[in-house]
């Protein structure tokens, strides 16, 4: 069998800018959309907007470092870094599907790992989804390394409440511990993100016997959960009023909190790896993580 190499096409990677964001957008719906129609896999984003809307708030985030490919002065591409926290965080990339196996993936990916170097960013993290293969190989090749598998859980709320496990919206006063938390787990903070959520109005806490022994930034695929114990995260869990698409992200080495989302209903929409380069650190304690880490 002669398999083909691809023809590569000339691409222009710039910064991306506000009127980018519809066209990026829709982009990211096609591209995501394809493939999960290839594999016989539910759209990750269910409409355009549904893609659209993360990547315009992306492209106005003032903490996000953004690009776009441009083919014969046509966005074909976009990508993006997370720049919230000590880790920054990679995605969601995405090529026109016309346009893809022709190296644009990869050229979006050397410009946010260069900007990376650039920062002296001492890590740099994805969630990648597990069947596609061509991200997979991609990052790989970039020294990416996979340290896990997360399940994207989906479903009903569960909406119990756990005795002895307070769960109540976090406040600014709130804020030191959840680092302190986040760093003794994972041994950095996710300050940036941990402030946002507090702001808007999604944090939550756990208190158990008088002190914060979790959080969670809102039980989503876009945010992260952080606590001692696993019945700490099953109470974060078990108050939230929805879990949106695709659902939060479970370690799967994490085999009774798995299960304890199966037993309650809960379904898995797919699989993910975590890729890192740079600074890692196993964690010690129960986590969720977001789909940037
Ligand atoms: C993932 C994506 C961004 C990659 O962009 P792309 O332009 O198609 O990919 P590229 O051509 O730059 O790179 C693909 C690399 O993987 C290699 N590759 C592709 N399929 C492979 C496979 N099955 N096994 C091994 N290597 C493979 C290619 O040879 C190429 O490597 P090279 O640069 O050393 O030649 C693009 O396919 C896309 O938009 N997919 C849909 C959205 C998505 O999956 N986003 C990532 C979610 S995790």
């Amino acid at each position: 069998m002669t398999i083909e190499a691809p023809e590569r096409v000339n691409v222009r990677i710039r910064e991306a800018v506000d009127a980018d964001w519809e066209e990026a957008g829709r982009i990211c719906y096609e591209a995501f959309a394809s493939l999960a129609d290839q594999h016989g896999f539910p759209h990750d984003f269910p409409t355009v907007a549904a893609a659209a809307e993360p990547i315009r708030w992306l492209i106005n985030h003032p903490r996000v470092y953004s690009v776009v490919a441009e083919r014969d002065g046509r966005v074909v591409g976009s990508n993006f870094l997370d720049e919230r926290g000590t880790i920054s965080a990679i995605g969601p990339i995405s090529v026109d599907p016309a346009s893809q196996d022709r190296h644009v993936g990869r050229l979006l990916m050397d410009a946010v790992l260069a900007r990376a170097r650039e920062r002296q960013a001492p890590g740099v993290r994805l969630l990648q989804i597990a069947y596609h293969n061509r991200s997979l190989s991609l990052y790989a090749k970039l020294g990416m390394q996979v340290r896990g598998a997360f399940a994207a859980m989906h479903g009903a709320p569960i909406l119990e409440r756990l005795p002895g496990y307070d769960v109540r919206p976090a406040t600014m006063d709130d804020e030191e511990v959840m680092n302190a938390l986040c760093v003794r787990v994972h041994g950095h903070a996710r300050a940036g993100e941990v402030r946002e959520a507090i702001d808007a109005g999604s944090a939550r806490v756990v208190q158990h016997l008088g002190r914060i022994s979790g959080y969670t930034t809102r039980i989503s695929y876009f945010a992260h959960s952080v606590a001692e114990t696993n019945v700490d995260l099953r109470a974060l869990i078990s108050e939230a009023e929805d879990f949106g698409t695709p659902g939060f992200l479970v370690p799967l080495e994490n085999a009774d909190l798995f299960r304890w989302c199966l037993d309650r209903g809960l379904r898995v929409f797919f699989v993910t790896n975590m890729m890192t380069l740079g600074l890692y650190q196993e964690p010690e304690g129960a986590y969720l993580p977001s789909v940037g880490y």
